[in-house]
């Protein structure tokens, strides 16, 4: 099986958390894309959606799904999202696709934070996938210095330019052996809008497409 095969198959999977009449946490990627593709035809069984980033308003949107402003809702269920790698620990990196910031407010607001992989997102130890910094744009460069200060390899992801406006700097070489610990670490540089690490608030359920069908860990 192919690697789409796999993550629509964990998407899919995801659906059966989907409460009557609720709005529905949805990320950002290929994966969450597959996950969109199946809300479409239970649209008239929900109220809506908060979506990550734009992207994915205008794919719920085009689904005929309503999308609320994150303000409006006081409760979220559900948050459905991919991952870039994810430990056994359930700790993430997150932002492949530049909206972690977005991403880790509506995790915080969700009461399950349920993350659609297919199986080579699955790592020992984080940090083989850059990380992605979201930083604002007069503290790149400052940013950057700090962040090699911490051992890691910034490289600014040049042309990308953020829903909230900001810049993503992606830092290679990090291994990361305490999540919780760098992800405040990264959090207290000034500058520093949100990191893509989830470890302080990681997945509560993970959904993997393996070859042998979805694999549910709770
Ligand atoms: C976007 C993300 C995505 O969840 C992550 O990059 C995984 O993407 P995909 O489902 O396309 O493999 O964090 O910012």
């Amino acid at each position: 099986m192919d690697q789409n095969t796999l993550k629509q198959a964990a998407a899919m999977a995801a659906l059966d958390y989907v409460q009557q009449d609720s709005i529905v946490g949805v990320g950002t990627g290929s994966t969450v894309a597959f996950f969109i593709q199946g809300l479409a035809p239970m649209r008239n069984r929900i109220r809506g959606a908060v979506s990550s980033s734009e992207d994915s308003s205008a794919k719920l949107k085009a689904a005929g799904i309503e999308v609320f402003d994150l303000n409006a809702v006081n409760q979220l269920d559900i948050y459905v999202d991919g991952a870039d790698e994810i430990t056994s620990h359930r700790h993430m990196i997150k932002g492949g696709g530049g909206a972690l910031t977005r991403e880790k407010i509506i995790a915080a607001v969700a009461s399950k934070f349920i993350c659609i992989i297919d199986e080579t997102k699955q790592v020992d130890i984080l940090g083989a996938f850059p990380l992605p910094v979201e930083v604002i744009p007069m503290a790149r460069s400052y940013v950057a210095r700090e962040l090699v200060r911490l051992g890691g390899q910034p490289v600014w992801r040049e042309g990308l330019v953020t829903d909230n406006g900001n810049l993503i700097l992606d830092v290679h070489n990090l291994k990361i052996l305490n999540p919780c610990e760098l992800e405040r670490q990264i959090n207290q540089i000034a500058g520093v809008v949100c990191n893509g690490l989830f470890a302080q608030r990681g997945a509560d359920v993970v959904i993997t497409g393996t070859e042998q069908g979805p694999q549910i860990s709770e």
